[in-house]
């Protein structure tokens, strides 16, 4: 039996902003805990350093930063930066496990532009349940393009991370593994409000729900400026009244709320399995059963009150400049296939994971394009490990402009086809590999997943570090 946590007006709860952490040393302990999501009802839970999710990691570009990460779960788990730039020692696959008790250290150099990464578990069969428990965090790389755009960057003043989770509680206040729930939660809390100031004002959206898409808005129909995707900002702001985020993906958002002061809105998400494009083939049917499905949900209320001192009251024009490697500069064109009906579980290539197996040999220093062709009837966003990747095409036509930024996670609608273009540069490891897969964690934990190495046979570097280039 599935409770839905009875929302009563007037009685919301203020949106937690996770505390952050500043390095070089960053020290994570992952830890049992418990929530009240309903009053009375007890939900045993997991975080880092505390009962759910985990603090926001402030990292700069350049960087060397140590992680101490400890795991006090009481079973076996690993922790992985979504996103980041790191050798795949570093990288927290399933690989790389963190034994009961046992503090995992890696130390690396920060090589990321400012972006919004995030981390969580990935220990392979597990990622669902420890993510579900709580077990997510958010990180903030900073550079000085973003400090020079003149962006909102005061955290918890003008700039918040929206962390977007669906979630089953059943009668005992359990939480039930699964893909989509019927309890939304926003940064663990259900029907929060945020006090936000009447000036620019940054969202850092998340999603970090296992299978449910988000196509995020404001309730009075103003617009969302995008200024950053998954791996970094973009080269101008991008207004929309709506932004897709799959799971595993992030949108950098500013909101103008310099007319606001002593209204109320609501940050709002059409809510559905995938934005309704491929509810057919869902166990939950056309929205059916399923009380957050086909829903305009608020996700937020803001209560815009007084302006900051210092407030940002514009928005650039150009923010940053992105060097793309472009079609031509590719060395190789590797195709996966995303295959599998259910009962069946959906695979890469027909084929289930396997710790044993490396399914794709990446030169250092390749610039390749990945082709991502989607067989079955239903919509997988695929993630890959250590690049940040440029859409190329999407069944052969220009991506939208909401997709042209860095991306390290992308939507792969069924029967379609993705094309995306990366470098494999600056860390090579023969024997650990890097992981690629569907960021559905139900889909990845029954072996929706594949590996790839890559290499010390080095291709030539390519030099990208020219003026921006267009995509062809
Ligand atoms: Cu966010 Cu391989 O994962
Ligand atoms: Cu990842
Ligand atoms: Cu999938």
């Amino acid at each position: 039996m599935i409770l839905v946590a009875a929302t009563v007006v007037g009685a919301k709860t203020p949106l937690f902003v996770p505390p952050t952490l500043t390095g070089p040393v960053y020290d994570l302990t992952m830890q049992n805990g418990t929530m009240e999501f309903t009053p009375g009802v007890v939900t045993p839970t997991a975080g880092y350093n505390g009962d759910f999710l985990g603090p926001t990691l402030i990292m700069h570009k350049g960087d060397d930063v140590v992680m101490n990460v400890t795991n006090e779960l009481g079973e076996i788990t690993t922790n992985h930066w979504h996103g980041m730039h790191v050798s795949p020692e570093d990288d927290g696959g399933p690989h790389t496990t963190i034994a009961p008790g046992a503090t995992w250290s890696p130390a690396f150099t920060v090589l990321d532009d400012a972006a919004t990464m995030w981390y969580h578990p990935h220990l392979h069969h597990l990622t669902n349940k420890h993510v579900t428990k709580g077990l997510s965090g958010m990180i903030l790389v900073r550079d000085e393009v973003e400090a020079a755009a003149g962006l909102p960057q005061t955290y918890g003043v003008d700039e918040f991370p929206i962390f977007l989770q669906d979630r089953n509680i059943n009668f005992d206040g359990q939480f039930i593994v699964d893909e989509l729930g019927s309890t939304m939660l926003v940064n663990g809390a259900v029907d929060p409000y945020l006090e936000v100031p009447a000036q620019m004002v940054r969202l850092r959206v998340l999603n970090a729900s296992s299978a449910r898409g988000y196509n995020v808005g404001l309730s009075n129909g103003a617009p969302l400026h995008l200024v950053g995707t998954d791996g970094g900002l973009r080269e101008t702001p991008l207004a929309g009244s709506r932004f897709l985020v799959t799971p595993g993906e992030r949108i950098d958002v500013v909101i103008d709320l310099r007319d606001a002061q002593g209204t109320t809105l609501n940050l709002v998400a059409f809510n559905s399995e995938l934005e309704g494009i491929d509810i057919a083939g869902s166990a939950n049917g056309p929205g059916g059963g399923n009380p957050l499905n086909g829903l305009d949900l608020p996700l937020v209320e803001l209560r815009v009150v007084a302006s900051t001192a210092g407030a940002v009251t514009s928005l650039p024009d150009s923010i940053n400049v992105l060097a793309r490697p472009i079609a031509a500069q590719a060395t190789r064109t590797r195709t996966i296939r995303m295959t599998g009906a259910p009962p069946s579980p959906f695979l890469l290539d027909d084929t289930p994971f396997d710790h044993g197996v490396v399914n794709q040999t990446v030169h250092l220093n390749a610039v390749e394009i990945w082709e991502i062709r989607n067989d079955t009837s239903y919509a997988h966003p695929f993630h890959i490990h250590d690049v940040q990747f440029f859409v190329l095409d999407i069944d052969g036509e220009p991506p939208p402009p909401e997709l042209t930024g860095k991306k390290d996670t992308i939507l792969v609608r069924r029967r379609s086809t993705v094309r995306f273009i990366a470098v494999f540069d600056d860390h090579a490891n023969d024997d650990v590999p890097y992981m690629y897969h569907c960021h559905i964690l139900t889909h990845e934990d029954d072996g929706m997943m594949g590996q790839f190495v890559v290499t010390g046979a080095k291709d030539a570097p390519v030099n990208f570090t020219g003026p921006a280039r267009v995509v062809n």
